[in-house]
């Protein structure tokens, strides 16, 4: 294989990205980033790999999700604290409920580029560049706002520094001590039937901690149970971006994408010896794959074998995202050539990108009945195969909206108008969320007797 380096990215076809016509303001823009200081630091990615090495075993489980694109506009700290206690309240359902080991990373702090399926958008007969995520560009519609600004990556690049600050707070700084398990459930959610489920769930967890407090064991000694770790990722598209934040590790010579712990490549830039996989074969932060119906074993493989040619468990997570319709007939056969090869992946679901539909009043959405339906299929395919479904991957937010038809409140198609809020794809809102997670702790119960004792 050639020899890699952080810009090598550059001599390669390249597809979904902006088109700066200021070059000496793109140039700028990339030598501040580059004496910036990392957004995350390497002994934390090499956390998140050992954590993920686990989940490839079998022995935990990935939870990651957030915002399709996180936005300038709706930065602010309840939104963000709002995401993480939704998070926190899956991943205790995941942990209690499941009886498994938690690996918590937020599509969060860095998810801003987006991949668009044209690259024009034409609107009454104007037609203006496809808004890109608020990274590039920006959402209205007019030339000003479309037109791709190299500065909006400072702007990114500040967010995710105040996004990572908060995060850091509240996970280690009290918000995330189980004691305060009932305070994650979000005053919109509370009355409703998944509230007062999660309201059961955190009572139990009451229950055992006074328990284990009475035998000694206290939050004052035992950092676990007054803190957490949330790891951010997002989909290394601005590859601009990701290369001014790659640093050289001094001790291992390694280098490492100091923008997130993980970053994805997406279903549309995933091309074996195109830029995208050129840039992520070479950083050492774990690595996510989007499988969607149009890639089949033989590729699979090749990407798997060009991004992670030492098969080390943990490096690299395939996150399938088939559709409900689609996942039977495609998965399989992915499983069983892995499988055959020898070749150690962490399998993870994302049920919401192969699940999108439009409205006949143009609202892009999802079937909650679908994306249940995909998880559910995920984790069947994998308990008949033998293999390990290590993950899940979602869009969701804490806000109470109304993007996604269907769930516990039933929302419809006419109800969408609502609160519609997001600047990309529909996401889950927290009782959808809240399900899902109950959905998934049932099949890694069943797993903790099927699947874990063959790893151990
Ligand atoms: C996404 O995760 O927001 C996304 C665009 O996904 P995909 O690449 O799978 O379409
Ligand atoms: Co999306």
């Amino acid at each position: 294989m050639d020899k890699w380096g952080v810009s090598t990215w550059r001599n390669k076809p390249i597809v979904q990205q902006p088109e700066y016509s200021d070059l000496s303001s793109l140039q700028s823009v990339e030598s501040q980033l580059r004496g910036n200081p990392p957004l995350v630091f390497v002994n934390e990615i090499q956390a998140l790999s050992r954590q993920l090495s686990r989940v490839a075993e079998g022995q935990a489980f990935l939870l990651q999700g957030g915002d399709c694109a996180e936005s300038f506009a709706e930065f602010n700290t309840d939104n963000i604290q709002n995401t993480c206690k939704i998070l926190l309240q899956m991943a205790v359902i995941l942990v209690f409920s499941g009886s498994c080991p938690v690996v918590q990373v937020g599509r969060l702090a860095g998810q801003f580029a987006k991949p668009r399926s044209a690259d024009k958008e034409i609107k009454k007969g104007v037609e203006l560049p496809s808004y890109r995520g608020d990274i590039i560009n920006d959402i209205a519609f007019n030339q000003n706002a479309r037109t791709p600004d190299p500065d909006r990556m400072i702007r990114a690049y500040n967010q995710s520094a105040a996004t990572l600050n908060l995060l850091r707070a509240f996970t280690k700084g009290g918000l995330a001590d189980l004691h305060q398990v009932h305070q994650w459930n979000l005053e919109f959610v509370k009355e409703s039937p998944l509230g007062e489920k999660y309201q059961n769930l955190a009572d139990r967890i009451g229950e055992a901690l006074a328990f284990m407090e009475a035998c000694g064991v206290t939050s004052k000694d035992t950092p676990s149970i007054r803190e957490t770790t949330m790891y951010t990722s997002h989909e290394a598209l601005l590859l601009n971006y990701e290369e001014a934040l790659t640093r050289q590790d001094n001790i291992t010579g390694d280098w490492y994408d100091c923008s997130a712990h993980m970053i994805w490549i997406g279903e549309r830039t995933r091309q074996l010896d195109e830029a995208h996989i050129e840039f992520a074969r070479g950083v050492k932060n774990p690595i996510g794959i989007k499988a969607g119906p149009s890639i089949d074993p033989d590729k699979l493989l090749r990407l798997i074998d060009k991004v992670n040619p030492h098969n080390e468990p943990g490096r690299l997570t395939v996150i399938v995202r088939m559709g409900a319709d689609h996942i039977s007939d495609e998965l399989p056969p992915l499983i069983r050539s892995v499988k055959r090869e020898g070749r150690h992946v962490v399998w993870s679901s994302d049920p919401m990108h192969g699940n999108t539909v439009e409205t006949s009043h143009g609202y892009k959405t999802r079937s909650f009945d679908k994306i249940l339906e995909e998880v559910r299929k995920f984790f069947e395919i994998h308990s008949s195969e033998g293999t390990y479904a290590g993950g899940i991957h979602c869009e969701m937010t804490g806000q109470n909206v109304t993007e996604c038809i269907g769930g516990a409140q039933a929302i419809t198609e006419k109800e969408l108008a609502h609160k519609y809020y997001t600047h990309c794809d529909p996401r889950l809102n927290a009782a959808q969320a809240l399900e899902l997670a109950f959905l998934i702790s049932d099949f890694l119960k069943k797993a903790e007797y099927e699947v874990r004792p063959r790893y151990k």
